[in-house]
């Protein structure tokens, strides 16, 4: 049975959520799945792969996040790694207005934490998820900015491309086990 760690960062809690729907999609596909925050100093040994996720604050991954990718890749054995970063727009829905969404999907550079991870690990897969922005979550200056995009305050996860993107982690992960 394949073992995956997931490890999450989350300053409000919509990426620890989808890293719970991540890891509830793997268990249901009978894969032996540990879920921790990376604030949990956990150790990668031992798991056949590796699901990294963080908010994006900043156009970056939090600090935490960075943290445990240093972690991960001094290890003595990387495991291949799959990244998800959560932000106010993703690969099939957004916060921001339709338009502009468009326009950052085809233009956006990725974060530089995951574009250290690409360099220093077999990095399988990055998929981009759009969270969740509560009108308490900014000051108001990025309020405004906010309101300038075109931005709709709520819950913009769309669970179906993440149990996808789950389930395509574990295909590809029983084949590789298997051959
Ligand atoms: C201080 C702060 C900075 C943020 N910076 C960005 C950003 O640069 N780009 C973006 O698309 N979203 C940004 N967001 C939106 C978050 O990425 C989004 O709300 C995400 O769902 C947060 O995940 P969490 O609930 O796990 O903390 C920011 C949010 C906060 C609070």
């Amino acid at each position: 049975m394949p073992r995956i760690l997931i490890e999450y960062a989350s300053a409000k809690g919509s990426t620890e959520g989808i890293a719970r729907k991540i890891g509830e999609c793997c268990e249901q596909m009978g894969v032996d799945t540990k879920i921790v925050s990376v604030e949990q100093d956990s150790d990668f040994d031992g798991f056949d792969a590796a699901i990294l996720g963080s908010a994006v604050h900043d156009r970056d991954w939090l600090p935490s996040a960075r943290t445990a990718v240093d972690r991960l890749l001094a290890g003595k054995q990387v495991p291949p790694v799959w990244a998800f970063s959560v932000s106010t727009w993703g690969e099939t829905s957004t916060l921001l207005a339709h338009r502009l969404t468009r326009r950052i999907r085809a233009t956006a550079r990725e974060p530089n934490t995951v574009a250290r991870l690409r360099s220093g690990s077999d990095l399988r897969d990055h998929r981009q998820f759009a969270g969740v922005v509560r009108r308490g979550d900014w000051p108001l200056f990025g309020r405004c900015v906010f309101a300038l995009m075109g931005g709709k305050y709520g819950d913009a996860r769309d669970w179906s491309d993440i149990e996808h993107w789950a389930e395509g982690i574990v295909a590809n992960l029983r084949n590789e086990l298997e051959d």
